[in-house]
């Protein structure tokens, strides 16, 4: 076996189901570990074009089993929704499974993140509302529903009474909201119950007997690990683990196991929703970036915020996750700039620092410094060898490496599946 995992390096949308769509070509299985329909993974390949928010990002190709494995927080309507849409695109999806153990995101989370949300004001964390947080909270409380949970409907209405009746009273005592019905969220689940039964599986035993064979297991990372819950600019986080570490908790997968660790990283950086972000571009080349990249969320739609690449937060990302290479993405955003900007340090109040701060309303106070590398004439998409980019562009990628503190193994020129620079294949 051998076990490769592909991590988001920044705040997320680094580009990780294109490199999974990619590298899935060859592997076994592909794991989403962490999560849920917060996340908005784009493929695009002879299929066809797919936003993906459940379903891993292996899905079109078939002869993989793609797996959502019990870390990952499900919207059974989400999956059903998402299900229904690659088989009208004739994806096949006979080979996906998920986890009986994974928590089930219901209704009242939904509502309980926009009530949330709408009760920090100015402070408001710019979540995607899709109910994750709170059903991790429940999770950890002891007080969550598990996909295996729909298949037994006594246990069922047991669990679904605990959880409702907590989770009532926080929406019409704290919130002044109406109550949810347990009769409906019942019946809502039954229904989709019958639909989801022949996905859900004991998917534990399924990892372990690949792991006992020579199969290629891909780690699909959801988020960037700037917005892990432990390493993130808390509070502007997620409540998971984007990181590797995650996936081992997410798998039930030993760390002696993982043989690779990809950071996924743009070669700017973005981010969506609120928090510091010491390089945000509030000019017009911010704007640039966003309309030439279409940087646009992939699950919400909203614009992204645009920078140059950040190279403290790189390095922090990469030793958080013991990044053995780098999947650097969307190098063709950069064509024809005259000059390109990286962030080597930043300046906190009178002194220079390099090491990525804990505090967010530090890093708010945080002043990029920059180094400055000449760009590029003309298009990379076209090139897929790593010799025939531009002379500037290969510095660049040097450069990044060397702060980042790992090799460059993969380079994305393209969102297409082909548009890509192989420097160290997998197998
Ligand atoms: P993910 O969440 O990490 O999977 O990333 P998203 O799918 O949310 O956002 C990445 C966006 O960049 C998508 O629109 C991709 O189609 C696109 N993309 C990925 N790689 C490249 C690339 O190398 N060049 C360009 N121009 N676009 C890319
Ligand atoms: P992918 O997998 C970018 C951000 C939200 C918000 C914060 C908390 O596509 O890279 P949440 O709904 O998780 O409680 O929101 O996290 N966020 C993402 N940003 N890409 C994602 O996923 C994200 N998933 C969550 O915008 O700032
Ligand atoms: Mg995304």
């Amino acid at each position: 076996m051998s076990v490769v995992g592909i991590i988001g390096g920044q705040w997320g949308d680094e580009g990780k189901g294109k490199i999974v769509d990619l590298l899935s070509e060859k592997a076994d299985m592909v794991i989403r570990f962490s999560g849920g329909p917060n996340a908005g993974h784009t493929v695009i390949n002879s299929h066809g074009e797919f936003k993906l928010h459940l379903v891993p990002s292996s899905i079109c190709n078939s002869h993989a089993i793609s797996l959502i494995s019990s870390g990952v927080v499900v919207s059974a309507e989400a999956l059903l929704d998402e299900i229904d849409l690659l088989q009208r695109s004739h994806v096949a999806v006979s080979n996906m499974f998920v986890s009986e153990r994974a928590h089930l995101i219901m209704p009242y989370h939904i509502l309980l993140d926009k009530l949330e949300e709408e009760s920090r004001g100015g402070s408001a964390l710019g979540t995607t509302l899709r109910g994750v947080g709170p059903a991790y909270e429940d999770k950890v409380a002891r007080r969550g529903i598990r996909v295996g949970d729909i298949l037994d409907r006594d246990n069922l209405i047991h669990r679904l009474r605990i959880a409702l009746d907590h989770n009532n009273t926080i929406i019409t005592k704290v919130y002044g909201a109406a109550p949810l019905s347990l009769e409906d969220i019942y019946s809502q689940c039954c229904q989709y119950a019958e639909r989801l039964a022949p996905f859900i599986r004991d998917i534990e035993p399924m990892v372990q007997e690949a792991l006992d064979s020579d199969a290629l297991i891909l780690l699909e990372g959801a988020q960037g690990t700037l917005l892990d819950i432990n390493f993130g600019t808390y509070p502007y986080v997620t409540s998971s683990s984007p990181i590797i570490g995650g996936a081992c908790i997410g798998i039930g997968l030993g760390p002696t196991r993982i043989e690779r660790v990809l950071g996924v990283f743009k070669s700017y950086i973005t981010r969506v929703g609120s928090g510091p972000m010491p390089t945000e571009l509030m000019d017009e080349v911010g704007d640039i970036i966003r309309e030439r990249a279409h940087e646009y969320g992939a699950t919400t739609g909203r614009p992204r915020r645009c920078g140059w690449f950040d190279a403290v937060a790189g390095h922090f990302s990469a030793q958080v996750n013991g990044f053995t290479g780098i999947v650097l993405t969307r190098l063709d955003v950069l064509d024809g700039f005259s000059s390109i900007r990286i962030c080597t340090e930043y300046r906190l109040d009178d002194k220079r620092i390099r090491h990525f701060p804990s505090n967010s309303s530090v890093l708010e106070r945080c002043e990029p410094i920059y180094e400055e590398l000449p760009g590029w004439t003309g298009s990379v998409s076209h090139v897929r060898r790593f010799q025939d980019l531009p002379a500037e562009a290969r510095t660049y990628v040097a450069r990044l490496e060397e702060l980042i503190g790992c090799p460059v193994d993969f380079i994305s020129v393209g969102p297409r599946r082909e548009e890509s620079i192989v420097i160290r294949p997998l197998a």
